[in-house]
């Protein structure tokens, strides 16, 4: 080796040293800037806190309340249900699942109200109503029992006139 090819190899050294030292500056300032200004960058899981946002949003059954600013001529508005003893549990119970108009749309006797409530445990997973059930077909049959069953109901409270 003489002293040229001597010297060529030390630029080329140094060259080399310099192209890595360069690379390695890069690398250091787009680390920083990817850190710095884009964090999630190379987070790939966007699509799971979606999800989980979305899991957040789930919509719970609407808590009915029977406050006296809803009620109308014994109309609970938002329901449309009768109020009367039990209707808090029919609300609550009966609402969990669909609308309440499922209920105020349809008339049955106790017996009929019973047998509805049996179909839906029966094949829709209607849990066992314990307590609630006799207040609630109580409440059912008396409010929405059948219409035109037979003769009229005797007129109450009514002024006669003296002729
Ligand atoms: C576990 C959920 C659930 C609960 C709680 C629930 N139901 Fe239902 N109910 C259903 C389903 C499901 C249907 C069928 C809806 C359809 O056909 O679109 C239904 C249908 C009905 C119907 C219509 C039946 C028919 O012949 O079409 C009535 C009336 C009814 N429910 C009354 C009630 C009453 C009263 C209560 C409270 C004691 C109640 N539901 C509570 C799930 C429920």
């Amino acid at each position: 080796m003489d002293d040229k090819s001597l010297i060529e190899t030390a630029i080329r050294q140094a060259k080399k040293t310099i192209n890595i030292g360069l690379m390695v500056m890069v690398f250091c300032l787009f680390w920083f800037v990817q850190n710095q200004f884009y964090p999630d960058l190379f987070q790939g899981n966007d699509n799971i806190s979606q999800l989980d946002s979305l899991q957040n949003d789930f919509v719970e059954p609407p808590m009915f309340e029977l406050d006296s600013a809803s009620i109308e001529n014994g109309i609970h508005i938002p329901t449309g249900l009768i109020v009367d003893d039990g209707v808090q549990d029919v609300m609550t119970t009966c609402g969990a699942c669909h609308s309440l108009d499922l209920v105020t749309q349809n008339r049955a006797t106790e017996e009929g109200w019973k047998e509805i409530i049996v179909w839906m445990q029966e094949t829709q997973g209607l849990w066992d109503l314990g307590d609630r059930e006799e207040i609630i077909i109580t409440y059912l049959g008396k409010n929405y029992a059948p219409e035109n069953t037979g003769r009229r109901k005797n007129l109450e409270n009514v002024e006669w006139y003296n002729l």
